[in-house]
Parts: structure tokens; C-alpha cells; sequence
């Protein structure tokens, strides 16, 4: 089923939100499949963001991401990709709604605490780039019943 790659990036580990953070995941009743701590190395963070090498920026965001440990999660659910991104919130978090995370908690595009996948596609692309193949856990949630009305 869909999985998006949700990333606390270092703002967000150096401001003690990463409780707030998967709480909002969890509190949404999306199912975690993955999580660790980790310090990245310099290739991870250019592969993962390749599609933005040609922008002035990019040296600036490489050395963000590396710039202390990020959390790395994969969240799975039907429709996880779209509504992940709706409760990150626009990149520019000036522009972001209240009620979602950057629109709560950030104020800067260089410093918006939190990425998501933005397709299916690259829900798995980034999945396997951050925690390798087969790193997901398959388990079955006790409350799932009463978050998903048919497993079908
Ligand atoms: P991610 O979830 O991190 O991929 O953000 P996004 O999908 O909302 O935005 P996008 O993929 O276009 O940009 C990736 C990241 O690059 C953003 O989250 C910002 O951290 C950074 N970024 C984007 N635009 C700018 C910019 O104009 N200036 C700076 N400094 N950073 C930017
Ligand atoms: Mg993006």
C-alpha cells in the first residue's frame, strides 16, 4: 500500500519538535513503518534532492540537511502521499496554513522542519535511497479496526 518518506530535518531535531511532529502523524492514524535517527552523509542529501541541483539554493539546502541528525520516518495508509503534504504545509511556512506543521512552527523556506514525498513514486524512491530495501516493518496495528473500516 502507499508510503510517504517524512523527514524531521535538523531545525526541527534542535528545537525539541520531534515529539510534536510524529505526534501529528500518529494523531492523524496513519500507520508507521519506519523510523530511526540519523546523522547524514553529503551523497544521501544530494541524491535526495537532485531534482533541485540546478537551483541557486541547493548548496545552501545540502548543507542544511547535513547540518545535524534528521529523523527519518515512512508513514504508510491509503492516500498517505497527499494528506502527509496537507498536514506539512506549504514549503514557504509564511505561506502555510495554520494548523499544519510549518504553518505552526516555522517561518523560513530554508529552515521548514519537516519534508514529505510528494508522489507515491517517490514515496518509495525516497524510502529505499534513506533506509535501504527491506527495512520496513510489517505489524498490524491493535486500534486499526477503528481507524479503517475494511482492510480490503
Ligand atoms: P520538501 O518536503 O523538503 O521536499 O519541501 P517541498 O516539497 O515543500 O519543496 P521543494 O521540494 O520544492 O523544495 C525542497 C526544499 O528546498 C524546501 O523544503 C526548502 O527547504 C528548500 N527550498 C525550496 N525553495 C527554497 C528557496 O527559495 N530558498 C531556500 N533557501 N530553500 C528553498
Ligand atoms: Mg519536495
Amino acid at each position: 500500500s502507499e508510503i510517504s518518506y517524512v523527514m524531521i530535518k535538523p531545525d526541527g531535531v534542535q528545537r525539541g519538535l520531534v515529539g510534536e511532529i510524529i505526534g501529528r502523524f500518529e494523531r492523524k492514524g496513519f500507520k508507521l513503518v519506519a523510523l530511526k535517527l540519523f546523522q547524514c552523509p553529503k551523497d544521501i542529501a544530494e541524491e535526495h534532492y537532485k531534482d533541485l541541483s540546478s537551483k541557486p539554493f541547493f548548496g545552501a539546502l545540502v548543507e542544511y540537511i547535513l547540518s545535524g541528525p534528521v529523523v527519518c520516518m515512512v508513514w504508510e495508509g491509503a492516500g498517505v502521499v497527499k494528506s502527509a503534504r496537507k498536514l506539512i504545509g506549504a514549503t514557504n511556512p509564511l505561506e502555510a496554513e495554520p494548523g499544519t506543521i510549518r504553518g505552526d512552527l516555522a517561518v523560513q523556506v530554508g529552515r521548514n522542519v519537516v519534508h514529505g514525498s510528494d508522489s507515491a513514486e517517490n514515496g518509495e524512491r525516497e524510502t529505499a535511497l534513506w533506509f535501504g530495501k527491506d527495512a520496513l516493518v510489517s505489524w498490524e496495528p491493535a486500534l486499526a479496526p477503528w481507524l479503517i473500516e475494511s482492510n480490503e
